[in-house]
């Protein structure tokens, strides 16, 4: 079956942090057709109807379509626990975080989670997460299997720690080897699945735990790592008490073989010059998730200074330290956080760092996160005027970034109109 969805089309064709807006190409009537679960052609309506006379046509009249969102760092086990009140970081992983990441022992449980987690997700046009899972590996296979049964692209890993948690949310260096070494043959490349090695932090992994994980990633590198880095002050200075001999945080994971290019750093918002350095020599991602760091009280990523250095930087959401689901209300939070930096990120710089940006930032880019001949075939349709409120305000919009940014400021779940993923329609 061929297929052909009419709209207006938003693709890149370069970055738009180094091209500005040019880098973004729109077709006001444009389409886009696909053919076994990728994307075989993008033009204007007209060219693309006249060469393909057989395909079946889906008219998304004005609504735009993108590439899907992705969502570069979530924690799909707290999915129930959004938006509980009032606690910074390590209060609230151990008031809120671990007694709900407790329950993952029960597999039932963690496969209604794992489900609701990307109802949500595809509700609000997210295509692909990268997730940490719990220690527990049913965790993992409930994650995986959901995400298969959909023919999703997702990606996660069994949450590795070792100290500083409660009892029965421990493993030990030996059995978080072992286990992350078994569901890695298990589902790493199966499908559209990646696994990524996830020891969550610091201060919840001994040195050993750290150094086993090192020394699996060494033995994978085809795989990612993924772990929490700078987050919050209170964070930074016990890591430092747990790790006396370390240069600075970051020092941590390099002393253990946790350092690399495939490595995806969440949050790194207090840096110190020579973990910025380090980080941009060996090309790491760092994985901005806005809404998580007004929310926790972390502090104020520096996105336009460390973009214009020339990192890798994927936007995220951060469920649930981060207060939404959605990739939209993700970017109107990155464009806040910048404001309060100094700087106004365009419209397309947004749209671009929760599509490609975060498909780059996960090594993803050749597969996903674009509107592009051999793609596959994830797509969000939007609709630019879901709201009263949005819809007076886009209808004044001279210009498409005018249209688009009332949705990235106020838009939610409302607003997908159509999500597509693997050339397949997910919700109509
Ligand atoms: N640092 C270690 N674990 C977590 C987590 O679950 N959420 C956030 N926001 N930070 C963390
Ligand atoms: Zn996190």
């Amino acid at each position: 079956m061929t297929d052909l969805l009419l709209g207006q089309t938003l693709a890149f064709t370069a970055d738009p942090f180094t091209d500005g807006p040019a880098a973004a190409q729109h077709e006001s009537h444009g389409a886009v057709l696909i053919e076994g679960g990728h994307i075989k052609a993008i033009g204007p309506a007209d060219t693309l109807r006249a060469a393909h006379p057989q395909a079946r046509v889906t008219d998304y009249g004005r609504a735009l379509i993108s590439a899907g969102f992705i969502d570069a760092h979530v924690h799909f086990p707290q999915t129930a626990i959004i938006a509980s009140w009032g606690k910074r970081l390590i209060d609230w992983l151990n008031t809120y975080t671990f007694p709900e990441e407790m329950r993952f022992a029960d597999p039932a449980y963690a496969s209604e989670i794992a489900a609701r987690y990307f109802e949500l997700t595809l509700a609000n046009g997210t295509t692909t997460a990268c997730s940490y899972a719990t220690i527990h590996p049913a965790s993992v296979d409930a994650y995986f299997t959901q995400a298969q049964r959909r023919g999703m692209r997702a990606l996660t890993g069994k949450t590795c720690m070792d100290r500083n948690a409660p009892d029965g949310l421990r493993d030990t260096a030996q059995s978080a080897y072992d286990d992350s070494k078994r569901l890695l043959e298990k589902w790493h490349g199966v499908d559209r699945l990646s696994y990524v090695i996830t020891p969550r932090f610091s201060p919840t992994s001994t040195p050993e735990q750290l150094s086993a994980l090192g020394a699996l990633w060494a033995e994978h590198p085809e795989c990612l790592m993924q772990t929490h880095l700078s987050e919050q002050l209170d964070e930074i200075a016990w890591v430092k008490s747990l790790y006396p001999t370390a240069r600075d945080y970051l020092d941590t994971y390099e002393q253990h073989g946790l350092l690399g290019k495939g490595g995806l750093y969440g949050h790194a918002i207090h840096l110190e010059p020579r973990e910025i350095d380090r980080l941009h020599e060996v090309d790491a991602s760092l994985i901005h998730c806005p809404t998580s760091n007004t929310f926790i009280g972390s502090g104020l990523f520096d996105l336009a200074r460390l973009k214009a250095a020339g990192h890798r930087i994927g936007l995220a959401t951060d469920t649930g330290g981060g207060s939404s689901f959605s990739m939209l209300r993700t970017m109107a939070a990155a464009y806040e956080v910048s404001q309060l930096r100094g700087t106004a990120l365009h419209p397309a710089q947004l749209w671009w760092l929760a599509t490609q940006g975060a498909a780059r930032a996960l090594h993803l880019d050749a597969k996903i996160g674009n509107l592009a001949v051999g793609m596959e075939a994830d797509l969000t349709i939007l609709d630019l005027a879901s709201t009263p409120a949005i819809a007076q305000a886009s209808a004044r919009a001279e210009t498409l970034w005018e249209a688009i940014f009332p949705t990235i400021m106020m838009g939610d779940d409302r607003a997908t109109r159509a999500v597509w993923v693997g050339g397949k329609p997910a919700r109509a």
